[in-house]
């Protein structure tokens, strides 16, 4: 039977993570905050404006709307210089040969992300023609961990949510595939991602037998 086979993008399809993290780092070097990598662990997945508000939290940092909206615009910015320099190469390994393998075995597939950039990342790097959706930060109102993204990418391939499967990498978005009642499959830290039914370090793990299987349930 057909099943749904829903990505997130960021820090799944193509290393992007590192560059949101060297946005924010920008951001929080200027205001004096320490933003460390396993801070950052805690954004992945988050909204751009939650984010934010992370961050300043950190540093005990009260601020005005206007010099939040200043810091979300100066963030973008930043980010979107990274990726305008981007293109196929920054693909991770063994997302295109699985996208091929789902696409011949006509298994439809959705993109689940957060960010409001996703359709042009998608573009700069070729890939895509491979979604039949996409729902991106432009299209939900509730961030991961709230279920609304995925479920919107279920509804729109016509899958139940029970036969649809969620690559994640992050934590927040791994209880969000929970929570929709999808199964979870964890791309990164095992420790990290304890929540996820199955974990991998990356798609280069993840065989044919292991995607059969999950279409056969
Ligand atoms: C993804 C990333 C987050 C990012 C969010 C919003 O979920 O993992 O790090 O903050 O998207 O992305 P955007 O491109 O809209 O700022
Ligand atoms: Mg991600």
């Amino acid at each position: 039977s057909k099943k749904a086979f829903i990505f997130d993008l960021d820090g799944v399809i193509v290393d992007t993570a590192k560059y949101h993290f060297l946005a924010w780092q920008k951001i929080s070097d200027s205001l004096g905050i320490e933003f460390t990598p396993e801070h950052n662990e805690h954004l992945k997945g988050v909204s751009r404006v939650r984010s934010l508000d992370i961050i300043l939290d950190l540093g005990k940092i009260n601020a005005t709307q206007q010099d939040k909206d200043q810091w979300l615009k100066q963030k973008n910015e930043d980010y979107l210089a990274y990726i305008d320099a981007m293109d196929e190469s920054e693909i991770l390994s063994g997302v295109l040969n699985i996208l091929q393998f789902l696409k011949e075995k006509e298994q439809p597939i959705a993109l689940g992300s957060a960010s409001k950039n996703a359709r042009p990342i998608l573009e700069k790097v070729k890939l895509i023609q491979f979604f039949d959706a996409i729902v991106d930060g432009n299209d939900v109102t509730n961030a991961k961990p709230d279920p609304e993204v995925f479920l919107q990418c279920a509804r729109k391939l016509n899958v139940k949510p029970e036969d649809s499967i969620v690559f994640e990498d992050s934590v927040a978005g791994v209880q969000a595939a929970n929570i929709a009642n999808m199964t979870s499959v964890g791309i990164g830290d095992a420790k990290i991602l304890h929540e996820a039914q199955y974990c991998f370090p990356d798609f280069v793990h993840i065989d044919s037998s292991f995607l059969e299987t999950l279409m056969k349930k």
